[in-house]
């Protein structure tokens, strides 16, 4: 007893240790010595260390009022004191129910996995949310792209991703940004919605929509839903990934819906089943707090109101910053043409700037991005739209 409480208390010395020194002193024959590092998920880590007082970072997927502080919509606060004051209990939620954007993906390709009769290959835009591969990898699916931005035009290659369409096998999966393309924000217009609609439809494809961010495009949730409704109203096949983290600002509350549409009562039946079958050893159920808040938004009507011109409010303040960005830019004397700034939708932006010239943004002017050249709109604010111009000027002319 004696000896094993002083093993106990050695083993918390070490843990102790080890969490000071990082985890340096690693015993060489730890089981996890083979464990390699990876890379950082994300550009936070740089933005951190650096103290220039005066830093941006671009790089964060997460809207940022004028002042760049995170956002609580009113609407939230008022729905979450009713669920509060309501005093309800702790009860688990029925099985079915997502963790936000992410899970939900992550139930449809597990759902894909396990009963698409067809080829379990998704394909996916080029370029498109890096998580995508991921999550499809991971749940079993072989993952390949389609052609979706053209570098030289900074838009759209509708062509590539048609003939794409035409060319995949019969009954391939196609992954669509439902609006709003995260990382490019660059969207087909409707009349191209309805050209892909038919392309998809010739091969007998089905379609998978992710809508992270309905709503943060148009300012409209219904205009942003437009291309999955066209579907549907098509007759098409689809399910749906469905994100609460942005357009209500419940980003750690992890509010999300997977959905799938079923031919019949009775198929609905079937694969409802199905679905608590997988959700049941992933995650057992999905959390109550944030879900309760965005139900209490969309069933009061009121609410609800208040809510669509919260979204649009943050839709137009980052509508407002890419027009200054903009204009900045050209007042600076820039000879670049940056008309894509404002054409391009939704949250993010991308530059067309190349990973050489966003480093340099980040050493030389601490202005945090990611490589690609993408940078989140709802970082910029107008305090800092002058001195981002000036840096991308600096760096690009
Ligand atoms: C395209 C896209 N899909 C899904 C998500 C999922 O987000 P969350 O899991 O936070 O709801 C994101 C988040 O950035 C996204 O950009």
């Amino acid at each position: 007893m004696h000896s094993a409480l002083r093993i106990a208390s050695r083993q918390a010395t070490t843990l102790r240790r080890a969490s000071v020194f990082g985890l340096q002193a690693a015993r060489a024959g730890s089981t996890w010595a083979n464990v390699p590092q990876g890379p950082p998920v994300c550009i936070t880590e740089a933005f951190k260390a650096d103290s220039f007082e005066k830093k941006i970072n671009l790089g964060v997927g997460a809207y940022r009022d004028d002042k760049g502080k995170p956002y609580v919509l009113p609407s939230v606060r008022t729905a979450e004191e009713k669920v509060v004051n309501a005093k309800l209990n702790k009860e688990y939620a029925g099985i079915t129910g997502s963790i936000s954007g992410t899970g939900a993906l992550r139930i449809a390709a597990a759902f894909l996995q396990r009963f698409y009769p067809g080829d379990k290959t998704i394909y996916i835009p080029n370029p498109s949310w890096a998580n995508h591969k991921a999550v499809f990898s991971d749940a079993g699916l072989k993952v390949q792209q389609y052609r979706y931005y053209d570098k030289n035009t900074i838009g759209l290659d509708f062509e590539g991703l048609i003939v794409d369409i035409k060319a995949a096998p019969k009954g391939s999966i196609f992954l669509f940004h439902a609006c709003a393309h995260n990382p490019t924000g660059v969207d087909p217009s409707q009349e191209q919605w309805k050209e892909i609609s038919e392309a998809v439809k010739a091969q007998g494809h089905f379609s998978f929509f992710d809508m992270a961010y309905q709503g943060f495009a148009s300012g409209d949730t219904d205009k942003d839903a437009f291309a999955l409704r066209y579907f549907v109203e098509q007759g098409h096949e689809v399910c749906l990934a469905q994100s609460f983290a942005k357009n209500m600002g419940l980003y750690g509350e992890r509010v999300g819906a997977f959905s799938i549409l079923g031919s019949s009562a009775e198929e609905k039946k079937r694969l409802d089943s199905q679905i608590k079958i997988l959700v049941r050893p992933m995650y057992s159920n999905p959390p109550i707090h944030g879900a309760r808040v965005a139900s209490e938004i969309l069933n009061t009507p009121a609410l609800y109101q208040q809510w669509l011109g919260e979204v649009k409010e943050m839709a137009d303040r980052i509508i407002t910053m890419r027009s200054l960005l903009k204009s900045n830019l050209e007042k600076l004397g820039s000879r670049h043409d940056w008309s894509h700034i404002t054409s391009q939708i939704g949250m993010f932006a991308y530059t067309g700037l190349d990973a050489e010239s966003m480093k340099k943004l980040a050493k030389e002017h601490s202005v945090y991005a990611t490589m690609d050249g993408r940078i989140s709109v709802a970082g910029i604010t107008s305090d800092n739209v002058g001195r981002l111009a000036e840096a991308i000027y600096k760096v690009k002319g």
